[in-house]
């Protein structure tokens, strides 16, 4: 079976780290974005296709220097062609039923549940659903004994039909490409609404789910991830004097020298902090330098950043010219 990873987009709301890297192989608790989504698919998808725009290049290079275990294609777009145009573009890799997922959603759903669901209810599609307290950021559905009814793009708070929301993982038959025009299309926008009465079917899953785009959610999916298990300290990091650790963290082969960390913190190789250093709710990339006396609170310190002596960093992305 194969699987298609949406994986083109700018990231224009995680700049200035996405100038450097694109966004799916931002790091998040120890591996790029994009292998935890790779990671999620059930072991019958053999190869998955990922389609891709902006800076194919450094994508090409990870996926040639690191064998995630199945067969991976890169198909490039001249120019974003949008969520639909993306998943056109790519039908020839394609089978009769295949999967599409959203490229930086992280999140507890069983897609190998999802496929039973799909098969049992038949029709051109299912789409993964999430419940939120306010859907008016993302495509809204109402359904009808799972049966998806009606389809709402980013509507206002209070014309949202329901808080639930499409999660961006789907399973779609082939006959979908005969609704999808060529050029740049929006699934969500151009598509969906005009194939409800094919029967899209809608699969709700409990558990997390994190659409990592901003900064804030990058830091969010962080934190759930270490309380999943990823949290750990490396025999090789070096903590010397009197470091305090606080919560789930994952620090790597860093030197941390009298200091407080945690919670949610996540420290990459070849990273130094300081005495009198205070570090919550963030990201250290490899080979930052963080100086005395410094705060650094919800934020990503990019790769070979040096925040200097009692600097205090809230709520940033900072990254080197
Ligand atoms: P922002 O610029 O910060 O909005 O990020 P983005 O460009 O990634 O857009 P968005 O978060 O809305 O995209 C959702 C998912 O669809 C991401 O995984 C993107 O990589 C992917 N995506 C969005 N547009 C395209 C496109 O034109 N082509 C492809 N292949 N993927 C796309």
């Amino acid at each position: 079976m194969n699987a298609l990873i949406l994986a083109g987009g700018l990231g224009t709301r995680l700049r200035p780290l996405t100038n450097y890297l694109p966004k799916p192989l931002i790091p998040l608790v120890g591996k790029p974005l994009v292998m935890h989504i790779i990671d999620s698919l059930p072991k019958e998808v053999d190869s998955v296709i990922l389609a891709v725009s902006y800076m194919r290049d450094k994508l090409e290079e990870y996926f040639k220097e690191n064998d995630v275990g199945r067969t991976i294609i890169l198909v490039s777009e001249e120019e974003p062609l949008g969520t639909g145009g993306a998943i056109k573009n790519v039908s020839r890799y394609l089978d009769d039923t295949f999967i599409v997922m959203n490229g930086d959603v992280v999140c507890s759903l069983d897609i190998s549940d999802m496929l039973k669901f799909h098969k049992t209810h038949g029709g051109i599609g299912s789409m993964s659903l999430w419940t939120v307290d306010d859907p008016s950021a993302f495509g809204v559905v109402g359904c009808k004994d799972s049966k998806i009814m009606t389809f709402q793009e980013k509507p206002k708070r209070e014309e949202a039909l329901s808080n639930l929301i499409n999660a961006g993982t789907y399973i779609f038959e082939k006959e979908i490409f005969d609704y999808i025009p060529d050029g740049v299309v929006s699934i969500e926008k151009q598509v969906f609404p005009k194939i409800l009465d094919k029967g899209m079917y809608g699969y709700e899953f409990n558990g997390y789910w994190v659409d990592c785009g901003t900064r804030a959610n990058y830091i969010t999916a962080q934190k759930i991830l270490l309380n999943n298990g990823y949290a750990h300290v490396s025999t090789d990091a070096i903590l010397e004097d009197n470091v305090k650790l606080t919560g789930q963290n994952l620090i790597k082969r860093a030197h941390l020298r009298n200091c407080n960390i945690g919670p949610n913190v996540y420290i990459e190789d070849d990273v130094l902090v300081s005495s009198n250093v205070t570090v919550s709710n963030s990201m250290l990339l490899r080979g930052s330098l963080i100086e005395e006396g410094s705060t650094i609170e919800g934020s990503v310190i990019s790769q070979g950043c040096i925040v200097t002596k009692n600097s205090v960093v809230t709520d940033t992305i900072s990254a080197k010219d």
